[in-house]
C-alpha cells in the first residue's frame, strides 16, 4: 500500500502537531497531509521545562527535549474522524514510552496501530527513533525494529512508514536496518529524526540552553540539512540497489525551496518540514511549494517525480 501526498510536502512530525487546533491548522493550510505529534499509548506531559530553543545562535538551527508530550493514542482515535473532513490524508506517528501499566513497546505499537487504522487514519508514521527518552531508540536494534514491524504489519492495512534517527557514523547499522526494512512492506522511511545528543550553550547566562537530560537534546533545522542529503540519498540508493518499492521521504533541514530541490535530487520523493514550521506557521507550505515549482519551471522540469534521485556525479 502507498501513500502519497499531493502536493508532496507535508509538517514533519512534532512541531504545532499535538492538539486538535494544532492538526486543523495543517489541514487547513497548503500541505499534501496532516502528520500528527507522535502518539503514545499513555497521555504525557512530556519533560520539564525549558525543554526546547526554538533558535539557536547564528540561525542554526532548534534543539529540544520534548519527551513526547501529546494526548494519548485514545484522544487521536476521537479526533482523526474530524480532521479528516478537511479531505487531505491523515498521517498518525506513533511511538513507544515506558507507562505506568508496563506494556512492552511492541504491545504498545501494535494496540496503538490496530485502533488508529480502525478510527480511519490514511497512513502509519512509526516513530523508531525518538532521541528524547531514556531508553536507545529502537531504529539503533535491527531485531527491535524487525519485531515492531512484524507486528505492526502482521495486523494493518493501510500504508506504514517508518521514522528513522540519523545512521551516518555508523555504516554497518545503517546496512542492517536498511537490510531489516527489505523483509516488510513499508510505504516510505522518512529520514531523519532530529540529530540526537546535541548540547547548545546561552553565554549570557553560561546555562544549557535547555533543561531535560542534562541539556542534551535533538537537534533541527539548517544544520542537519548536509547529514539528512546523506541519509536520503544512501536509502535511496540502497531501496534501488536491491529494487525495493519504499519510497523516502526527506526530512532536515528544508527553510528555503531550494532545500527541498536538493533533497528531492537526493532522491526524497517527500519532504516533511520541523523547525521551518516551527519557527512560522503553516504559511511556510504554500511558500516552499510555489517556490519549488517555480525552481522546476526555470529549469525545464514539469514535475517533481523529474528529479527524484537525479543528482550527478562529478
Ligand atoms: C521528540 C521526539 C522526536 O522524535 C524528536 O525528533 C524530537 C523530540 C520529543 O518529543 O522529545
Amino acid at each position: 500500500m502507498e501513500i502519497k501526498p499531493s502536493p508532496p510536502i507535508t509538517n514533519a512530525s512534532g512541531p504545532n502537531s499535538v492538539t486538535y487546533d494544532e492538526l486543523e491548522r495543517i489541514a487547513r493550510s497548503a500541505a499534501g497531509a496532516v502528520v500528527t505529534k507522535s502518539m503514545t499509548h499513555c497521555p504525557r506531559q512530556g519533560n520539564p521545562e525549558p525543554r526546547l530553543r526554538a533558535h539557536l545562535d547564528g540561525g542554526i538551527g532548534s534543539l529540544n527535549s520534548m519527551g513526547l508530550p501529546n494526548l494519548g493514542y485514545q484522544e487521536y482515535a476521537k479526533l482523526i474522524p474530524k480532521l479528516k473532513g478537511f479531505g487531505k490524508p491523515i498521517i498518525a506517528s506513533i511511538a513507544s514510552a515506558p507507562c505506568a501499566h508496563g506494556l512492552p513497546p511492541v504491545e504498545q505499537y501494535r494496540e496503538i496501530a490496530v485502533t488508529i487504522e480502525r478510527a480511519g487514519a490514511d497512513a502509519l508514521e512509526l516513530n523508531l527513533s525518538c532521541p528524547n527518552l531514556e531508553d536507545v531508540p529502537i531504529a539503533m536494534d535491527p531485531q527491535s525494529v524487525r519485531a515492531v514491524l512484524q507486528a505492526v504489519t502482521r495486523e494493518v492495512k493501510i500504508p506504514i512508514g517508518v521514522k528513522l534517527p540519523p545512521y551516518n557514523n555508523t555504516p554497518k547499522l545503517f546496512e542492517e536496518i536498511a537490510r531489516t526494512l527489505l523483509d516488510f512492506e513499508i510505504s516510505y522511511i522518512a529520514t531523519i529524526n532530529s540529530e540526537p545528543l546535541t548540547l547548545d550553550i546561552d553565554l549570557a547566562t553560561r546555562t544549557k540552553v535547555i533543561r531535560p537530560n542534562e541539556g542534551f537534546g535533538g537537534l533541527g533545522g539548517p544544520a542537519v540539512l548536509p547529514i539528512a542529503l546523506a541519509e536520503v540519498h544512501r536509502f535511496y540508493k540502497f531501496f534501488r540497489k536491491h529494487r525495493a518499492k519504499i519510497a523516502v521521504w526527506g526530512v532536515g533541514g528544508i527553510t528555503k525551496p531550494e532545500d527541498a530541490i536538493k533533497h528531492f535530487l537526493a532522491g526524497a520523493s517527500v519532504v516533511q518540514i520541523g523547525t521551518l514550521f516551527l519557527w512560522e506557521g503553516p504559511t511556510v507550505f504554500e511558500k516552499l511549494w510555489a517556490g519549488i515549482e517555480q525552481w522546476l519551471a526555470e529549469n525545464g522540469f514539469s514535475s517533481v517525480e523529474e528529479i527524484i534521485g537525479a543528482v550527478r556525479e562529478i
